[in-house]
């Protein structure tokens, strides 16, 4: 009898508390594998296989590889109703398609497919994508075969939108040359953060980070045009270099890397909240700034988020006034209230792992859910992949079970965490 008291208690309490694991696991790959019309490639394939074609075995340079697969290193994510998408950048030769996609009910390490199919190869080279509340798949295509020693920029680079009811491209929208500082800056272009609501679909703006040469590119879907802005605070901080992932120390010099918007407020404005990547601070500035850059600049420090908290991508929760970051200095993904002044001891690890967090990639919220992608990047360059194991991993998280018991949850009266719905 003491003993089932003994084994209910245990239960009741793993139900209640920590024990619940907080990261579930979608997806997790040894190597990436592609089906492309049919054609299934789960190892290196010199060509393209196309119907009715006739093949010699004849050697082939790497740089005319189809497929090599060791090479795919995927690096970022989204997520759309039973679809998440799945990017490879042109690193390396031998990528197939660099725009891909899964569906989540597939088992755990499903085969890409391209997206929307397989003539996207127009497409060079994708870092993350993102989904605005329009139902459309943004991205900066940099344009760039960004292979160390063969670096080419094979075409201007493009902001590129597709329809994700029709699967239609709608826009292709080559960057000015005015937007780039040097033949470096279309590596930077990393990411995009899409300003718009479900009511102003024809409205969207774009906000597109510069890590290369640290600056942002500003993009208005209406005027169809784009700018640059420069700020100090888009530089990295030679202080905060030298961090270390999996024992690698780190000297990538890496600006602005991340921008998240708060929600609007009754004029349509949001604060843009962004961080270099090698930086320990955490800034704002107001989108009707980004918007009209003749305006007074409204760039803020908010403060500092602590030692080794050097971030990557981050989104905010609006429900529960949160944002979080992807933090490749712990192997963690960190959290901050945004109504909690921003210290060190208002930032939090909400969980953390030094395998399966190793080097997060990607970090969108969608829903009441975060969305992590790893690929290990760090392993890839300083030493082997060991292709036996689990190497790359999509884990989603509920942002409840994140915050509970940390500095970001926050209770209402009624003693429960406040949560508004958006
Ligand atoms: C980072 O490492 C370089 C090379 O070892 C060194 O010169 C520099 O002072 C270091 N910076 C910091 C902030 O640790």
């Amino acid at each position: 009898m003491t003993c089932f008291i003994k084994i209910l208690f245990i239960v009741l309490c793993c139900q209640l508390c920590a024990c619940k694991p907080k990261l579930n696991t979608a997806f997790a790959w040894k190597q990436l594998s592609y089906e492309i019309d049919g054609v299934l490639y789960n190892k290196d394939t010199n060509l393209r296989v196309r119907p009715n074609a006739i093949y010699f075995d004849n050697d082939v340079p790497d740089d005319e590889k189809f497929f090599i697969q060791y090479n795919n290193v995927p690096s970022g994510v989204e997520v759309y109703k039973d679809r998440v998408f799945v990017t490879v950048p042109r690193r390396r030769f031998g990528i197939p398609s660099t725009l891909n996609y899964v569906r989540l009910s597939s088992d755990k390490a499903p085969v890409l497919k391209p997206y929307p199919d397989s003539r996207n190869d127009q497409l060079v080279s994708l870092y993350r994508p993102r989904v605005d509340a329009c139902g459309r798949l943004w991205a900066v295509d940099t344009g760039l075969l960004e292979v160390p020693d063969a670096r080419t920029q094979l075409q201007k680079p493009s902001i590129v939108v597709f329809d994700l009811k029709t699967d239609r491209l709608l826009l292709k929208y080559e960057l000015k040359d005015s937007d780039l500082i040097s033949e470096r800056s279309p590596g930077g272009l990393t990411s995009i953060t899409v300003d718009v609501t479900a009511n102003t679909c024809d409205d969207a703006y774009a906000y597109i980070n510069d890590l290369a040469t640290e600056g942002m590119v500003v993009f208005s879907l209406r005027k169809l045009d784009s700018w640059r802005i420069e700020h100090e605070t888009f530089k990295h901080d030679p202080t905060a270099l030298n961090f270390t992932v999996g024992g690698n120390v780190i000297t990538w010099r890496d600006g602005l890397f991340s921008i998240s918007l708060s929600e609007p407020d009754q004029h349509g404005t949001r604060l843009a909240y962004y961080h270099p990547m090698v930086s320990l601070n955490e800034y704002t500035v107001t989108t009707d700034f980004l918007k009209t850059p003749g305006r007074t600049p409204t760039f803020k420090t908010l403060g500092t988020r602590g030692p080794l908290t050097q971030s990557g991508m981050h989104g905010y929760h609006a429900g529960t006034r949160t944002l979080f970051y992807a933090n490749p200095a712990q192997d963690a993904i960190l959290c901050w209230h945004v109504t909690n002044k921003m210290a060190p001891e208002n930032v939090a690890i909400v969980v953390q792992d030094h395998k399966k967090l190793l080097y997060i990639s990607d970090l969108k919220v969608v829903g009441d859910d975060v969305w992590v992608l790893v690929n290990q990047m760090t392993r890839f360059i300083f030493s082997t992949l060991d292709v036996s194991e689990d190497n790359f991993f999509i884990h989603r998280a509920n942002v409840k079970d994140l915050i509970r018991g940390t500095v970001c949850e926050h209770r209402g009266d009624d003693g429960k965490i406040v949560f508004q719905d958006y």
